[in-house]
């Protein structure tokens, strides 16, 4: 992709965040991308801009790991436009069958994630997904759950990145992210 293409579907892809100051609690500074699927030039920049980063980077990847619960608005799309599959990485308590969890803290809450004890193979390369990195402990715990079943995590990938709370450090592989606050 040309740089000037890249650069226009950043600045359209950084048009569909709004910001909501004090949500949903005091001090946090809510960053919601319901715009982006709402437009869909704007939710297609999102794919290309993925796209190209797992192409250029992984392409040797087998999987994508959506996480719950707007990993799931991303994921599935990017899949299906690699040509390759999404399972899912969900809250404590959805999926069926024999389940792996991890429980983290967030940037205003704490939870426990779970993923389907057959979802991945050992050694499977995988790349997870989610539409924001805030203090990391999300991806992190999903990273943890992949490592529990011996999948190669090669990376993360979100939308916006909160550059300030520090999460990519705390994460044991890169993350590719398209905004940065
Ligand atoms: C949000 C967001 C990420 C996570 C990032 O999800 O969608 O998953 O917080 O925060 P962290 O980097 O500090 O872990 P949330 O848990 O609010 O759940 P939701 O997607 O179900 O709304
Ligand atoms: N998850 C954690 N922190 C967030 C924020 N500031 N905006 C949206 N989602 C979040």
């Amino acid at each position: 992709m040309a740089d000037s293409s890249r650069t226009q579907k950043l600045d359209l892809v950084f048009q569909h965040i709004r910001h909501f100051p004090d949500f949903p609690v005091k001090g946090i500074v809510f960053k919601d991308i319901c715009p982006i699927l709402k437009e869909p030039k704007a939710l297609t920049a999102v794919i290309d801009l993925f796209e190209e980063h797992v192409r250029k980077n992984h392409p040797h990847t087998e999987l994508i790991v959506g996480l719950d619960a707007r990993g799931f608005l991303f994921g599935p799309l990017l899949a299906q436009r690699l040509g390759i599959g999404f399972i899912l990485v969900r809250k404590k308590g959805k999926l069926p069958g024999p389940t792996l969890s991890v429980a983290y803290t967030l940037e205003y809450a704490t939870a426990e994630v779970e993923i389907q004890a057959d979802a991945v193979q050992a050694g499977q390369n995988v790349l997870v997904i989610d539409d924001l990195l805030a203090t990391g402990g999300t991806l992190h715990a999903a990273c943890e759950l992949l490592k529990k079943q011996k999948a190669q995590v090669l990376g993360c990938l979100v939308v916006v990145e909160l550059k300030d709370l520090g999460g990519a450090e705390k994460l044991p592989v890169p993350v590719f992210s398209l905004l940065q606050f």
